[in-house]
């Protein structure tokens, strides 16, 4: 079973996928991320950092997404594992389809195209929604990805609510402004019982 998280920066995905990695020990997921850690994702950071030209940067995501899945993901659920992932597929659809526009017509029919036939879709995902200032507020005022602007996380948060409002049974929506202890037990929760329902599902 494939769990997402998904949110835009500051939205404290991260934090919650460590402190799950610690609350959800007994039952063993593997927690991984993308960007991925290996060569591939290093790219994709040194892009990032260079600002190249935003369909060499959604081709290169794609390609980290692609060994993240070869490497990482499908491994780990052809074994039987929990598998949740800071950051996945989503992440492409909300924030590239702000970076391409007006380069491309349709820029999410584009990534979607891009994707088509070899991702594995998630069961779960969670989105963590805060208000933007919030967002830029706790990233505070050092040395920014060109994605960290108001503007374009304003337009990736609301891409997200898009995609959750499209697949409401795929998507939990997380209110990121309560407290981390609240955020963790909650979240915990829901995978619990999901992974219960699943299980359960499969057997009959
Ligand atoms: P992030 O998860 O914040 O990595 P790090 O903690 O190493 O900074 O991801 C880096 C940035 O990349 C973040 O602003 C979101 C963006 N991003 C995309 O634009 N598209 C994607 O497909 C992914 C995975 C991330």
């Amino acid at each position: 079973m494939l769990i997402t998280l998904e949110g835009i920066d500051g939205s404290g995905k991260t934090t919650v996928a460590s402190a799950l990695a610690r609350s959800l020990q007994d039952i063993n997921p593997v927690l991984t991320r993308e960007p991925g850690t290996n060569w591939v994702g290093d790219q994709v950071r040194r892009a990032i950092a260079e600002e190249i030209d935003p369909v060499a940067e959604a081709l290169l995501f794609a390609a980290d997404h692609a060994v993240h899945l070869a490497t990482v993901i499908r491994p780990a659920l052809d074994a039987g594992h929990l598998v949740i992932s800071d950051r996945y597929t989503d992440s492409r659809y909300a924030y590239q389809s702000v970076t391409l526009k007006g380069r491309l017509q349709d820029p999410l029919a584009w990534l979607q195209a891009l994707h088509a036939g070899w991702t594995v879709p998630p069961d779960l995902t969670i989105l963590f929604v805060l208000p933007v200032e919030e967002a830029m507020a706790r990233k505070g005022e050092g040395r920014r990805e060109h994605f960290e602007q108001e503007q374009t996380l304003s337009q990736v948060q609301q891409q997200y609510l898009a995609f959750a409002e499209a697949e409401p049974f795929r998507f939990v929506i997380v209110d990121s402004r309560l407290p981390l202890s609240a955020i963790t037990l909650l979240v915990e929760g829901v995978i619990r019982d999901f992974s219960k329902v699943q299980r359960s599902r499969h057997r009959r």
